[in-house]
């Protein structure tokens, strides 16, 4: 293990403010985004967003690695370049994804285990040859009903670990990410309690397996209440004519309840507890929470609490950079640039909020 190599690599990732960006959506993910907007399913058009996302004009003044996914390490743009040369103009580290995906878990309805080891040794030589620098496999848990069951965090736990000794025996920074999903009725508290056991398990097994912690950056979910938690309701008095006071019942929405501050707080706080002072960087997976939220969140953690972390907290979004620029595009050449400039702007308000000097005026 050339650890002088993995340690320089995950040093420039989390240098100068910068953060990661995901765009290692595999192609029924991908196709599966395009379709909600219309834009046709095909190799091309996957081939022509992604061409949008590399060749965006400074994007490498935020962001300093991306993760990509098989079909896209090995594309170019229309001209013929190379998607990997274009990154490397800019200054952007290539990562790959190389999970293959999340699939039932035998004897555990409802609850996932990530595949992919098979095999994993060669497909990491061959992506190191490439120029990849650092890798990606996530892990998923579902919250439910007597969910998570121990099994499925010690087994998913166990994979990521496998998985980051391998990626550092070729050479290249393993990026471990159990995410615990937003899906479900669970509260702030519960996906905390979760989220903590599943990051305990995941470092006891990385320890297990001899994966050199310098050499690692931690990809998880930051705190926060399922998208099905009960409604919080404010009760308000409404006068009706002559009679008594009526009480009204207003549902808000869960997740902008969630508050920043809470997140933030809440999130640290569990980090603090459960990931060694040694890993390098934390980067943060959105998750499915709007662009401005998750930006607000990061921005909070980092503006209350840098001067005190032993890591850099920093950004590897997908869909929170992505999504402005995916629905502006729509497929259409007209609208590039356009989507172009959100991107940027996404990226830019993540730096800021690495920083701790973003605001919501900035979105
Ligand atoms: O694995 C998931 C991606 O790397 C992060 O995606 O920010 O949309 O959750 P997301």
């Amino acid at each position: 293990m050339n650890a002088q190599l993995l340690r320089e690599t995950a040093r420039i990732l989390l240098a100068d403010a910068k953060g990661l960006l995901a765009m290692d959506e595999s192609n029924p993910t991908c196709n599966r985004r395009f379709a909600k907007l219309g834009i046709p399913q095909t190799v091309e058009a996957r081939r022509a967003y992604r061409e949008l996302i590399v060749t965006t004009p400074g994007l490498g003044e935020s962001i300093s690695g991306a993760i990509l996914y098989d079909e896209t390490i090995r594309e170019q743009t229309k001209d013929g370049t190379p998607f990997l040369k274009v990154l490397a103009d800019a200054g952007i580290i290539p990562g790959i994804k190389v999970d293959t995906g999340a699939k039932d878990l035998a004897a555990h309805p409802g609850e996932k285990i990530t595949e992919g080891l098979d095999g994993l040794r060669e497909r990491l030589q061959e992506y190191f040859q490439m120029g990849a620098r650092f890798a990606k496999w996530r892990a998923v848990i579902v919250i439910g009903d007597g969910l998570p069951s121990r099994s499925c965090i010690e087994a998913n736990a166990h994979a990521l670990a496998r998985y980051a000794a391998l990626c550092q025996e070729a050479g290249l920074v393993p990026m471990v990410e159990p995410e615990v999903l937003m899906d479900g009725a669970h509260s702030l508290e519960r996906c905390r309690q979760v989220t903590e056991e599943v990051l305990r398990n995941v470092f006891i097994q990385l320890n297990c397996q001899r994966v050199m912690l310098e050499g690692i950056i931690l990809k998880p979910n930051m705190i926060l209440p399922g998208l099905a938690c009960p409604r919080p309701q404010e009760v308000k008095e409404v006068a009706a004519g002559e009679q008594q006071f009526q009480v009204k019942l207003i549902d808000r929405q869960p997740e902008e309840e969630a508050d920043v501050n809470a997140v933030a707080d809440v999130t640290v706080k569990s980090l603090w507890r459960t990931v060694p002072a040694a890993v390098p960087g934390i980067a943060f997976l959105s998750g499915g929470q709007s662009a401005e939220l998750a930006s607000a969140r990061l921005n909070m953690m980092n503006h209350r609490y840098k001067a005190q972390l032993p890591w850099a907290v920093t950004f590897s979004f997908a869909r929170a950079i992505q999504q402005p620029a995916l629905e502006i595009w729509q497929g259409k050449d007209a609208n590039l640039l356009a989507a172009q400039k959100a991107l940027v702007h996404r990226a830019h308000c993540n730096r800021d909020a690495r920083r701790g000097e973003y605001t919501s005026a900035m979105a």
